[in-house]
């Protein structure tokens, strides 16, 4: 039962007309470990007195002790070194008759602190085209109150103030402006924390679009085999589309894994170009590679950009190091499948000829067998066709 009143959203100022009593004061926000004195007082026509009330904060009665009569129709409670709300929406503080238990009257009590000045704001913009920034909101953490934050920017010296409408794009404290975003002016930007006991203000950042463009991770990531060389393996993309109208420059930062590990190897100095080689690497290895990007010096603009996120990650292996001493290995693939297709017709001619044999007994000796069978078949098969020519 109190759990389940505990789950109330305090609504009681609504209607508070429709009850029987009225409290006072109603819905008062305080700070942690204030002291609250709270009268209800039940209409004169009514025939309740003081005596038949009690009080509930949460769906808890409240001790005796705290209360006092203040007139026929009036009782008060006292409470004193408050915590904080239990619920943003407010702690539900219930004037009840004893009779049944039913509720005369309630009010919602909003007990925390004010906010902190919200920190560590920082901007990027996904090609030139928006701008989205994220805050801490400060450091005193826990207001037990609902509190709203609002990114507020203008143009530096003639602008005026704009309110970002797009809230938790990027995580719990942030915002997206979408559009209508100016170049080559510089940005004001802050935030406004509020709620029931007070507002407060970040400090201002400034900042210039052009110096926070992050763009889309590279999308078209290969990677393939350099030859057949067993350490290497060779990585290319294309530079971010979405910026191909703008004077920019890009770097690259490529990383890269064995399947079965969670390291990633970063390669740092990739810079402007769109393919690089991986080298040593382990032989017969399945690898995967990311590769991330970073715009900067757009127009001219000399901060560092933001790196994009990592691409998705795309997998090659590098070629098995087979080539053990002494053995000549077959260099092209035909040779390959040539060998591959005369062990598949031996294995026939195996089942077939060597039922008796189980396959511990595989001997140089059947093969010689087999190989003078297919001699014989291919001179029959020979002189049937040229006996069809002529
Ligand atoms: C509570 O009632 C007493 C007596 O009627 C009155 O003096 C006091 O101001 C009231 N308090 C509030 C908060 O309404
Ligand atoms: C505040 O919290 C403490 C511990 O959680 C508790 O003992 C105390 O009764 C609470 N005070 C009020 C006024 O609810
Ligand atoms: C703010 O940023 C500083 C340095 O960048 C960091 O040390 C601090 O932990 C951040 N504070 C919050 C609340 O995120
Ligand atoms: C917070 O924002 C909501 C909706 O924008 C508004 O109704 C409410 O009054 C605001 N609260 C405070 C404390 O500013
Ligand atoms: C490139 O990075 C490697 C290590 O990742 C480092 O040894 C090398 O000095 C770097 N070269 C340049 C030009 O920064
Ligand atoms: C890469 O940078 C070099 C010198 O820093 C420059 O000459 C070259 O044009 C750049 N390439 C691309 C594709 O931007
Ligand atoms: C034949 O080719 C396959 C891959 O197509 C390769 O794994 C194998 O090692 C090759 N075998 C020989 C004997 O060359
Ligand atoms: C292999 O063949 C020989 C005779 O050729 C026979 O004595 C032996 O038992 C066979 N081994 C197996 C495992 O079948």
């Amino acid at each position: 039962m109190m759990k389940l009143l505990l789950l109330w959203l305090c609504l009681f100022q609504a209607d508070f007309l429709m009850y029987p009593a009225v409290i006072s004061p109603q819905d008062p926000s305080l700070l942690i470990g204030s002291t609250l004195t709270v009268n209800c007082s039940v209409s004169a026509d009514s025939n309740l007195k003081a005596e038949d009330l009690y009080w509930t904060l949460n769906g808890r009665r409240l001790l005796v002790e705290t209360y006092r009569v203040l007139g026929p129709g009036t009782l008060s409670v006292t409470l004193s070194n408050l915590n904080g709300s239990q619920q943003q929406s407010g702690d539900n503080l219930v004037c009840h008759s004893k009779e049944g238990g039913s509720i005369l009257a309630g009010t919602c009590l909003y007990v925390g602190l004010p906010p902190a000045k919200p920190t560590n704001i920082s901007c990027w913009s996904k090609n030139l085209k928006d701008l989205t920034c994220r805050w801490a909101p400060g450091t005193e953490g826990e207001t037990y109150l609902h509190t709203n934050y609002t990114l507020k920017y203008k143009l530096r010296w003639y602008g005026r103030d704009n309110t970002c409408q797009n809230y938790h794009t990027a995580g719990p404290y942030s915002c997206h402006i979408p559009k209508d975003l100016a170049l080559f002016t510089p940005y004001e930007i802050w935030v406004e924390a509020s709620n029931r006991l007070g507002v407060a203000i970040s400090e201002v950042v400034m900042l210039d679009i052009v110096d926070v463009v992050t763009t889309d991770p590279p999308s078209d990531v290969h990677v393939s085999r350099v030859g057949d060389l067993e350490d290497q393996l060779s990585v290319r993309w294309s530079a971010p589309p979405a910026l191909k109208d703008f004077l920019f420059q890009a770097k690259y930062q490529i990383q890269y894994r064995v399947e079965d590990s969670t390291e990633w190897k970063v390669v740092d100095n990739v810079s402007n170009q769109t393919s690089c080689r991986l080298a040593g690497l382990r032989p017969g290895t399945v690898y995967f590679v990311q590769v991330r990007c970073n715009p900067f010096g757009i127009y001219g603009s000399k901060k560092a950009g933001i790196w994009s996120s990592w691409s998705n990650p795309t997998a090659a292996s590098t070629p098995r190091s087979g080539r053990t001493q002494g053995v000549c290995e077959p260099k092209s693939g035909e040779h390959n499948n040539t060998l591959r297709r005369e062990l598949k017709q031996f294995f026939g001619w195996m089942r077939k000829h060597g039922s008796s044999y189980h396959c511990a007994n595989l001997s140089i000796k059947m093969y010689d067998q087999w190989r003078v069978s297919l001699q014989k078949s291919h001179k029959t098969r020979n002189q049937v066709l040229s006996g069809d020519k002529s």
